[in-house]
């Protein structure tokens, strides 16, 4: 990605050759495979939220953090290295570490001098690889979409910890998990419905409602209410869309009261953000969370604090997980199977990646797990 650019995403992106120098020590020379498709790459050849060229100090970058890569060799020079030639390897997106190991800076995106996964050859630090395990039962497709499941796994575990501290033994069966859409909103709702949830998600297409059928969540078709989000700045004075949205807002919450028995939602997974941030709070239980790691369409945010701190809402913001719970989240995929499932994600070649850039932003993938693919297998 360099320069300005017209039109949508995919025009962002350039093709070019990009030089870095020899390995260093504890680096890594990497093959990627398969790169998983995600909102901060289209952040980033947006340059909103933020201009990750220019923050970054640097003219062009080679964005993609997350994905699947061959180790082509690696510089060791007497440190502990884990990983060896040949091993196939899941990228840890992590630039810059707190003290106590969560993400600071992004790899391959705000963090400087970090190589993403979109060019035929990268070099990274070694110890960002975590090997897929021998003799996985899963595909490289269904490991190439970790982000998100990584990414759930942590929300998910402060969220449910969260919830536990005010509603001590009550049973989850009780109790509604409800997600506005997307990757991680699902596997998310997968790790609730096995603690025993009700779980239920929105979708914006028939592809998607059969998807989340077919996994046992209930799937809520948000064309079925089709102004739910505030209206936007040019609307404001538009009385025929406010009274829209108020019979869209009261139809979802007559919903969400029949999918939990009157309490509305116990923990609501909104990576969506402003548009929808009225009808989030609106839509919780007493006691309820409301637990994020998105704005995907906002992220400056208003709610009234005695409200919310009456009804004892707990608000619960994360970002990434914790670079050294990596393995063990790893393991827990392969031994539980919660994984993206076989065949739902949607590949496109090296060439294609401008138009899987474009069909992103403009919401035409069917799939919750969009990828490319740089080199074969
Ligand atoms: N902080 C982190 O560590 C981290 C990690 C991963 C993702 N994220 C963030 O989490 C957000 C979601 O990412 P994701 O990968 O799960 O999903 P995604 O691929 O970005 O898709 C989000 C989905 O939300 C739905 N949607 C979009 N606009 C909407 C609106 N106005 N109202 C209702 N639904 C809407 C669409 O689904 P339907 O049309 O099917 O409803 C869309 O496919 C992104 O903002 C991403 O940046 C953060």
């Amino acid at each position: 990605m360099s320069g300005p650019h017209q039109g949508g995403p995919g025009g962002a992106l350039r093709r070019d050759r990009f030089a870095f120098g020899p390995l260093e020590e504890g680096e890594a020379l990497v093959e990627p495979i398969l790169g998983s498709w995600e909102a901060n790459i289209d952040h980033a050849l947006t340059r909103s939220p933020i201009d990750v060229c220019s923050s970054r100090g640097e003219d062009a970058v080679v964005l993609g953090n997350l994905g699947v890569v061959r180790v082509l060799k690696v510089n060791a020079s007497g440190r502990e290295v884990e990983v060896r030639e040949g091993d196939l390897c899941l990228l840890m997106p992590f630039g810059k570490l707190d003290r106590f190991g969560y993400a600071e800076l992004a790899y391959a995106y705000d963090a400087p001098r970090t190589i993403g996964l979109l060019a035929r050859r990268s070099k990274l630090d070694a110890r960002l690889l975590l090997p897929v395990p021998d003799g996985t039962t899963y595909s490289l497709p269904q490991w190439a979409a970790y982000g998100r499941y990584f990414t759930a796994w942590d929300n998910w575990r402060k969220a449910y910890g969260c919830w536990r501290t005010q509603i001590a033994d009550d049973d989850p069966a009780n109790h509604l998990v409800f997600g506005w859409g997307g990757g991680v909103a699902f596997a998310e709702l997968m790790l609730a419905k096995r603690a025993g949830f009700r779980v239920a998600m929105t979708a914006g297409s028939d592809e998607r409602v059969a998807f989340l059928r077919e996994h046992g969540i209930t799937a809520v078709d948000r064309r079925r209410f089709p102004s739910l989000s505030q209206p936007t700045p040019q609307e404001r004075t538009d009385r025929e869309r406010h009274r829209q949205r108020r019979t869209s807002v009261q139809e979802f919450q007559q919903l969400v009261r029949e999918l939990s028995d009157g309490h509305g939602v116990a923990i609501f997974v909104d990576n969506i953000g402003e548009p929808l941030y009225d009808v989030t709070l609106g839509s919780l239980a007493r006691e309820g969370v409301v637990t994020t790691c998105g704005w995907k369409a906002g992220m400056r945010l208003n709610h009234l604090r005695g409200a919310e701190s009456i009804a004892r809402h707990i608000h619960v913001n994360t970002h990434v997980w914790r670079l050294p719970d990596s393995p063990g989240i790893r393991d827990f995929q392969e031994a539980e199977g919660w994984m993206a499932p076989q065949g739902s994600d949607v590949v496109y070649d090296f060439d294609q990646v401008p138009e899987l850039a474009d069909d992103y932003a403009n919401g035409r993938i069917g799939s919750y797990f969009p990828m490319y693919r740089v080199n074969p297998l």
